[in-house]
């Protein structure tokens, strides 16, 4: 088979991973917004938004000096849709999945987190993610493992 040939089967075999990746991800967003519970998370994640909108200039730098999301606030908005799901055989949190994963020593984990991993996107969708948070969230994770 030409080298080509591959290439173009591998860029589809990628399309069709990131394409159920991406549906179950807005399937997973859209039951998650369903249940009040959630709308509520929601709505106190985007409040502080809403009030440098409405307060100006001086809330704005309030917000910008906030300081890192947590863990949890980091699980909760990137890595649930996969994580808390178990979509694409993502490691549920605090579950014995994690237990091969650690042995492989904090750094890998956030490496493979920060580059990527299989199925696992880089930095776990979370675009405005620092590294520190990304670490964070894994810690959320594995906490009770
Ligand atoms: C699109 C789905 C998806 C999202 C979103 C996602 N992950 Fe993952 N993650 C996976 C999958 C699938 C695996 C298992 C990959 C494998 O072992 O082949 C994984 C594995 C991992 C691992 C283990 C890597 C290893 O070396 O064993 C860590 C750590 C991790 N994810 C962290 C995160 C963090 C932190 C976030 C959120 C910021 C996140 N993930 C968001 C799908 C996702």
């Amino acid at each position: 088979m030409p080298a080509n040939q591959y290439g173009f089967q591998h860029g589809i075999d990628i399309m069709k991973k990131l394409t159920l990746a991406v549906a179950m991800l807005l399937t997973t967003l859209g039951l998650q917004a369903s249940t009040e519970q959630e709308a509520d998370a929601i709505a106190k994640r985007i409040a502080p938004v809403g009030q440098v909108y409405v307060a100006g200039a001086a809330a704005a730098t309030e917000a910008v000096a906030a300081g890192p999301r947590s863990g949890e606030q980091v699980y909760q908005s990137a890595c649930f849709a996969c994580h808390g799901t178990g979509a694409l055989d993502a490691p549920k949190p605090n579950s014995e999945a994690w237990k091969p994963r650690l042995a492989q020593g904090f750094d890998v984990l956030l490496k493979h987190s920060i580059e990527g991993f299989n199925n696992m996107p880089a930095m776990g969708t979370c675009t405005t993610c620092s590294e520190d948070e990304i670490a964070a969230a894994i810690r959320f994770m594995t906490d009770g493992v």
